[in-house]
């Protein structure tokens, strides 16, 4: 008797054909499992299509909450940006993606587990090494990785095995999204002096045409978490589907990223995160607020760490979970509102406050009400040069 896979499968060309692949190759009975982490426009549509293929099961599963809560806010509280630029939505997404066909395969009593990533790319890993992490007995096909069949070649196999193909001139380019951003690879892209064609975006206005008069944005935070927009309290999913919709408009949120991938290749990606930019922009803004400098400077640091880890496929280790033991600690005082402005293009911060807000009006104003004792400052600044002036008196060749 033949053996079950779980295979994630978005509905795609290459996913499809990897129904057919693995029962022909593998003689595996094929269990797709398609995650909707807001990605997915008709699940039905994909399910029947899966069936169609040949799945002898086609299970979906709606994720987008556990998604948000469980990997995008933390991600949001440790202001994690890939290389200073990239919110990391596709990274975000395959650990997601990889614990739920961990946990379909043992319902389901499969040792098989499968995925469409390509042997080239950053998603193989962290598919990979997140089943490796939940569940090292299961075995991991990538059905991309070992076909080696070109684009036009997977297409002839599709047509041969009558797996549709859309009859629609394919889109030129490769494209993965989720709640927290659309990223956009391939075609007229690969070359780095190309600038990218309109029509590589979709959540995004052109900044040529977005409305002529500013929009404001307030964002209220509980402990580093967005919870209500302009006064409004919203579920997590809702409210990051709304800062979508509000700021898309006014042209937020394209990044033109050339990337360090960890299988060394530097590749060129176009994201589209209106939600991401506005919402990290926000947060570091409510921290720059309520944290000391200190916390503020060690923060950034951990910050590049956990987006590295992010990136690199390491979400389910000891090393992420002590980080986010950190950042969430630092989240405690990161409670209060921003106002942003929203403006062809642009996203500005103009307005925030706190209750635990650590800036003093007294201190730093320059009018009535100056608490700050300018006398002060002498001796501060005799201890604060005394090394320079003894290095000066010691060493009495002016330093350059
Ligand atoms: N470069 C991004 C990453 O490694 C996205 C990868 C998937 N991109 C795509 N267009 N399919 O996270």
């Amino acid at each position: 008797m033949s053996e079950k896979v779980v295979l994630a499968y978005s509905g795609g060309l290459d996913t499809s054909v990897a129904i057919k692949w693995l029962a022909e190759k593998y003689n595996l009975k094929v269990i797709t499992l398609t995650v909707d982490i807001g990605n997915v426009p008709d699940l039905e549509a994909i399910r029947q299509k899966a069936l169609k293929v040949g799945a002898i099961k086609a299970l979906v599963v709606e994720a987008k909450e556990t998604f948000i809560k469980s990997f995008v806010f933390p991600a949001l509280q440790a202001d994690a940006i890939y290389e200073g630029q990239y919110p990391l939505a596709t990274a975000l997404g395959r650990p997601l993606i990889a614990r739920l066909l961990v946990e379909t395969a043992k319902k389901e009593k499969a040792r098989v587990v499968a995925h469409g990533c390509t042997g080239k790319g950053n998603d193989q890993v962290r598919i990979d090494v997140s089943v490796a992490a939940l569940a090292p007995e299961l075995k991991v096909i990538a059905p991309a990785r070992e076909w080696k069949m070109t684009r036009e070649q997977t297409i002839k196999y599709a047509q041969s095995h009558k797996i549709p193909v859309p009859i629609t001139k394919a889109s030129p380019y490769s494209i993965d999204e989720n709640l927290w951003g659309r990223s956009i690879e391939c075609g007229v892209l690969e070359d780095t002096w190309n600038e990218p064609p309109e029509d590589v975006f979709l959540w995004t206005k052109s900044p040529e045409k977005t409305p002529a008069r500013p929009a404001y944005l307030e964002i209220d935070f509980n402990k580093g978490i967005p919870v209500s927009l302009d006064g409004r309290k919203l579920e997590p999913v809702a409210l990051v589907q709304k800062v979508h919709s509000l700021t898309g408009k006014h042209g937020v949120g394209r990044i033109d990223h050339v990337e360090n991938r960890l299988v060394g290749i530097k590749s060129r990606e176009i994201y589209e995160a209106p939600a991401a930019v506005v919402l990290l922009k926000a947060h570091q803004a409510l921290e720059d607020l309520v944290l000391t400098k200190g916390q503020l400077r060690f923060k950034a640091r951990v910050a590049a760490e956990y987006a590295d880890l992010i990136y690199n496929g390491l979400w389910f280790t000891g090393m992420r979970q002590d980080l986010a033991a950190y950042v969430e600690s630092t989240q405690r005082y990161v409670t209060g509102t921003i106002r942003v402005k929203l403006f062809k293009g642009n996203c500005q911060i103009v307005g925030r406050k706190s209750p635990y807000s650590l800036y003093d009006y007294s201190l730093a104003t320059y009018d009535k009400g100056d608490a700050f004792d300018q006398s002060a400052s002498l001796g501060f600044i005799h201890i604060w040069g005394l090394p320079v002036r003894t290095q000066t008196r010691v060493q009495p060749e002016p330093p350059e």
